[in-house]
């Protein structure tokens, strides 16, 4: 992936890097020239993307933290802070999938496991990335959404309920701190390539294709891009903005294609 931001001499957290978006974007700020806090549950994948990061010259490291955890989250902003010595960039982006069935039939817990790990772990990471981010100069938060945080979805009650959160958390932060060098965005994947969907079966993939006007779901790297874009100066006007980088998915009509339908 070619990559036309410079981030050199800054630090930039990504929660969630051990794999697809956030592997994408640990990956991308690295080549960037950014040092990269990289986030996750999973030790291995992790490890793997700091791997991957300094094979290609980059500097990063990973710390292990549920950002689920809000004791967690205020110890690994501050290892952040000390590790790396400073905190500009912070993609606030680790999320689960969560059950997929009618709303009657969510079971509790997993309503309140996703609701923790999709939305309170966005709370609690804004308001340790702000707190440091105050005192030193200001930063760029980018909170990954969804297009299921601004339209509605089938079996997703908690899934959207976060996500649609997530958004709004985005737009009080970037309020408080606007006039204080602190740009609170989300980012707003339609369908990405990633284990989060490569897990589904094909027929459910197909049917999101069908449903996604460029027929194809977008790369990790495609959300990356958004990403730097949203954290660089070019976007030094833009806050509590939801961007939606979807082919498409979003824009409405009756939501899927017909034109298979139309005879030749
Ligand atoms: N893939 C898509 O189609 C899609 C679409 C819209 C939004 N998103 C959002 O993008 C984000 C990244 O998704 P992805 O597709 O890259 O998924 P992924 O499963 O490839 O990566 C998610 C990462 O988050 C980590 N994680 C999960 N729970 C965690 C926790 N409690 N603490 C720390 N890390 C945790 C996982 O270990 C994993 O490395 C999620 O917030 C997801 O909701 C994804």
């Amino acid at each position: 992936m070619s990559v036309s931001f410079d981030f050199t001499g800054k630090c930039a957290l990504v929660t969630g890097g051990a794999s697809g978006i956030g592997r994408a974007s640990a990956m991308a700020f690295a080549a960037a020239g950014a040092q990269v806090a990289l986030i996750d549950l999973d030790e291995k994948g992790a490890a793997e993307t700091v791997g991957a990061i300094k094979s290609a010259g980059g500097n990063a490291e990973y710390r292990l933290c549920d950002v689920a955890d809000e004791t967690q989250v205020g110890a690994m902003v501050q290892w952040v802070a000390d590790h790396f010595g400073r905190l500009d960039i912070a993609h606030n982006n680790a999320g689960i999938e969560g059950a997929n069935v009618p709303l009657v039939q969510w079971p509790g817990d997993d309503w309140r496991r996703l609701i923790d790990v999709n939305l309170n772990s966005v709370f609690y990471c804004l308001k340790a990335e702000i707190a440091h981010m105050q005192n030193h100069g200001g930063g760029a938060i980018i909170n990954t959404s969804s297009v299921a945080g601004l339209i509605g979805g089938f079996h997703m009650a908690a899934y959207n309920a976060a996500k649609h959160g997530v958004i709004g958390l985005t737009k009080v932060a970037a309020m408080d701190y606007a006039t204080q060098s602190i740009r609170v965005n989300a980012l707003c994947p339609g369908l990405v390539d990633t284990p989060f969907i490569q897990q589904l079966p094909q027929s459910f993939r197909d049917r999101l294709d069908f449903a996604t006007p460029m027929s194809r779901p977008g790369k990790a790297e495609e959300m990356a891009q958004a990403v730097l874009w949203l954290s660089s100066d070019a976007a030094s006007y833009v806050t509590g903005h939801a961007l939606v980088v979807d082919g498409g998915t979003s824009l409405g009509g009756i939501g899927t294609r017909f034109d298979d339908l139309i005879p030749a």
